[in-house]
């Protein structure tokens, strides 16, 4: 029987202990898989663009378990008052093919990209990190602000829209979070001001300049999440030059992260080296570094296996019957009758 996740048993299963817990384990999962990167599947998504947006299909395996996402980034959705981003995943048997999970992925991807921005913050930026400017206070949002307080202690949040109303939002939602100081920015001049972390998050199908090289004081590291397809970029190109910059899997993010402005032998350091202990992280104090985040497959993987793990344990979601179980195996027909 293959389990079935719905929306209310992933609140479950996240509500069992609460976000912040949440995104913590998922770092630590996340970390534990990039730590074994070898043994997995790796191939840039498959992606199917439009004018407008793009659905996009995520895969990866290792010798136990088979995982993928289906994932939209429509930006214009939200004029529908539809998400910008929406998904649902599935986990696999290997020694079968048969499937263990289906599952809602909307609510999972941001608490994963929460995570995967942490991870690499926990090694990129300065320890002595307080402050983080968020621009762009969509759907993923608030995710981001809990993750950095929980895992990395971050205390302020500077943030920034151009739609006011979207600041508004997160501003209401964690107003009375605590540990955690919101301030309401007109520019992302004056978000980024006090930042040692600048996490840009926007969503807009076009090569965009949120933050230009001007804006990133020495120290700063750039959490640059939004810029995640081909011609949807956040960065100015001088941000890039002038730091050291940090991805997932270079064949994917060499097409839809910040550095397809780059020219292809642009140098970047693949994070999972930094994680296990093969290349260096952040080189100084003053070193700017960012991560150009796109989304890996190895990440929903990572998500895919806690979820199934907490909703094992606590026996979360429903069975159904998604793959046929005929008395033969080679009689597919006869089942077929028997329903009717
Ligand atoms: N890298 C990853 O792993 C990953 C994962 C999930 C989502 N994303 C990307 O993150 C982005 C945000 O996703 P979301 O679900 O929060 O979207 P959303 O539509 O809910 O929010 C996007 C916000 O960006 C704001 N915005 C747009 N242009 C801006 C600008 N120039 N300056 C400041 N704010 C601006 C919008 O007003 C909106 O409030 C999307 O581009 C999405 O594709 C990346």
């Amino acid at each position: 029987m293959t389990r079935f996740i719905d929306l209310a048993d992933m609140s479950r299963i996240v509500n069992l202990t609460g976000i912040a817990p949440f995104i913590k384990q998922l770092v630590k999962y996340i970390e534990d898989d990039f730590k074994r990167w070898s043994e997995f599947d790796k191939t840039p998504r498959v992606a199917s663009h439009s004018d407008i947006g793009v659905i996009e299909l995520m895969p990866t395996a290792d010798a136990e378990l088979y995982g993928f996402k289906y994932v939209n980034g429509h930006p214009q959705n939200a004029l529908n008052n539809q998400l910008t981003v929406m998904a649902f995943g599935a986990l696999a048997e290997v020694k079968t093919g048969y499937p263990l999970l289906l599952c809602e992925f909307t609510l999972a991807t941001a608490l994963r990209t929460a995570a995967t921005s942490v991870m690499a913050a926990k090694y990129l930026a300065r320890k002595s990190a307080k402050c983080m400017a968020v621009i762009g206070n969509g759907a993923q949002s608030e995710f981001q602000v809990i993750g950095f307080n929980e895992v990395l202690g971050l205390t302020d949040f500077y943030l920034y829209d151009v739609d006011a109303s979207a600041t508004e939002k997160l501003m209401g939602n964690l107003n009375c979070y605590p540990g955690i100081t919101l301030h309401f920015c007109h520019s992302v001049d004056e978000a980024v001001k006090h930042a040692d972390i600048i996490t840009t998050i926007t969503a807009d199908k076009t090569n965009a300049t949120i933050v230009n090289a001007s804006q990133v004081k020495s120290g700063v590291h750039v959490n640059a999440v939004g810029g995640d397809c081909p011609g949807k970029t956040e960065l100015e190109d001088k941000v890039l030059t002038q730091a050291d910059v940090f991805v997932e899997f270079p064949e994917q993010t060499r097409i839809e992260g910040e550095i397809q402005q780059m020219a292809a032998d642009f140098e970047v350091t693949e994070l999972w080296e930094v994680i296990c202990g093969i290349k260096a992280g952040r080189r100084s104090e003053e070193s700017i570094t960012v991560f150009d985040s796109v989304g890996f497959a190895i990440e929903d993987f990572s998500a895919l296996r806690l979820m199934h793990d907490i909703a094992e344990k606590h026996d979360i979601g429903k069975h159904i019957n998604l793959v046929p179980q005929p008395e033969n195996p080679r009689d597919l027909y006869r089942l077929l009758c028997k329903l009717e």
